[in-house]
């Protein structure tokens, strides 16, 4: 069965192999454009592929949204050490499930995505790490990774072109840390999953000491479209600086939730009326996480919006990895606070004092606020612990945390009041979506 009802509105550039019969096959792959940029990527040179990945202005979609053909072109290719392509396939933010989709539905896209990378940085070797709980994708994967052994698309002399390349899986244990590519490069070489110091950055100092070209899954995902179709068009679909489609994974209150394929920049209320059908019963929209738990939560008129990422950044929010959460009016802002700081405190590797000592003693005052044993004083205190974990934490997990505290706190004070004065919630009657 397919994922969800996908809407008339996408624009199927990544997910338009999915539903076909079969579609995690080569054969299918192959029959529907499968491969084409690759045999062109062979004929271009890695800085013709790289200004290609440049002119698409596509941007890292596992959350920070760097640009991509800039990050490539800073793997130094010519060095004399082995250069490594590893994905992130962690996928542990909240409210984020495309990944999984990609690895699922069209494996081979992947792999043709990884081998174009490979290419462009002179990598003849390339991991995909995989999050613990999705250990069905790493059958799924390797399944697939057979098979483009078999036929010839992975190892020596790919289909006679004279490229070598080998994959791997690389399985990890269900650390949401071990997603921030750094502690990822820790827990790929067997040692505990803590992030390193930047710089250097991954692509000059990476696994194993070596220049590593490492990206998302939907980014790599997004490469063989961008080789076979060129960059200009892909660019085209977004807005400036802001290329191609982007995979949104509806959840919340939404009447049809799922991931759908949308141009980067498709408007917020749009997406949550006409692609998910709007709230359930008739509810009115109080707030919106726009992408994924670490990003500063929107109240309902700040969602007349275009979801790129400059917009966003404007908005004081952030695009994020693509997990957009629909709040109704009936949700509960202290307990939705409280419930993204049990994430990150149970989360927080422990590495730096700021984000293991402030996630948990913003978790306990949120959770004593909203029994109703809070005082006026925790209010401040909470926004105050959130503003001194920002930006003095060793990785951005300390900023995840905060940054959504910060913004719950200054835009729903009044219901931190209203806790205060109708104890102990009183908005109980909330909705078993949002369990702290
Ligand atoms: C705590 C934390 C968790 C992260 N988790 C993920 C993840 O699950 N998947 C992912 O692709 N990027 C994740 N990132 C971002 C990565 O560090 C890195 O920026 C990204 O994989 C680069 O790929 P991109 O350029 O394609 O976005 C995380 C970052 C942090 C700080
Ligand atoms: S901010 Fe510090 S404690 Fe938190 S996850 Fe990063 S390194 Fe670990």
């Amino acid at each position: 069965m397919l994922y969800n009802e996908p809407s008339p509105l996408e624009v199927k550039i990544l997910t338009r192999r999915f539903g076909l019969p079969n579609s995690t096959s080569l054969d299918t792959y192959l029959a529907n454009d499968g491969f084409k940029a690759f045999f062109k990527a062979i004929e271009m040179t890695p800085e013709q592929i790289i200004e290609e990945i440049k002119v698409s202005a596509l941007r890292g979609r596992g959350g920070a949204g760097f640009p991509t053909g800039m990050k490539w072109s800073f793997v130094p290719r010519t060095s004399p050490k082995p250069k490594y392509v590893i994905v992130n396939a962690d996928e542990s933010e909240p409210g984020t499930c495309k990944d999984r989709l990609l690895m699922e539905y069209d494996p081979h896209q992947l792999i043709e995505g990884i081998l174009i990378g490979g290419r462009a940085v002179d990598a003849h070797k390339g991991y995909i790490y995989i999050r613990g709980e999705y250990r069905y994708l790493i059958d799924a994967m390797n399944r697939a990774i057979e098979e483009a052994y078999a036929r010839g698309y992975l190892g020596k002399n790919i289909q006679g072109t004279g490229f070598d390349f080998d994959l791997y899986t690389h399985s990890g244990a269900g650390a949401y840390e071990c997603g921030e590519e750094t502690a990822l490069l820790d827990s790929i070489e067997g040692k505990r999953g803590v992030p390193r110091m930047k710089p250097p950055f991954p692509a000059v100092v990476g696994a194993w000491q070596c220049p590593t070209l490492l990206s998302n899954v939907e980014t790599f995902s997004a490469v063989p479209a961008i080789i076979r179709d060129g960059g200009a068009a892909f660019a085209a679909l977004g807005t400036p600086k802001n290329g191609g489609t982007r995979l949104v994974c509806l959840s919340g209150h939404i009447n049809k939730p799922g991931v759908y394929e949308l141009p980067v920049g498709f408007n917020l209320l749009r997406m949550i009326y006409e692609v998910g059908g709007g709230i359930p019963n008739g509810k009115k929209l109080k707030a919106v996480v726009p992408g994924g738990s670490s990003c500063p939560i929107l109240k309902a008129d700040e969602c007349d919006i275009a979801m790129d990422f400059d917009t966003l950044a404007k908005a004081k929010s952030m695009l994020g990895s693509g997990g957009t959460v629909i709040l109704n009016e009936d949700t509960c802002m202290v307990r939705f606070a409280l419930r993204i700081m049990r994430f990150y405190a149970h989360e927080s590797c422990g590495w730096c004092i700021p984000c293991r000592e402030g996630t948990t003693w913003i978790r306990k005052l949120l959770q004593r606020f909203h029994d109703g044993m809070g005082q006026r004083s925790d209010i401040a205190l909470i926004g105050d612990l959130a503003k001194n974990m920002l930006g003095k934490t060793f990785c951005p997990l300390g900023d995840a945390a905060a940054l959504p505290t910060i913004s719950i706190v200054e835009k729903f004070y009044h219901e931190f009041e209203d806790h205060l004065n109708g104890k102990p919630c009183p908005y109980e009657h909330a909705n078993e979506l949002v369990t702290a």
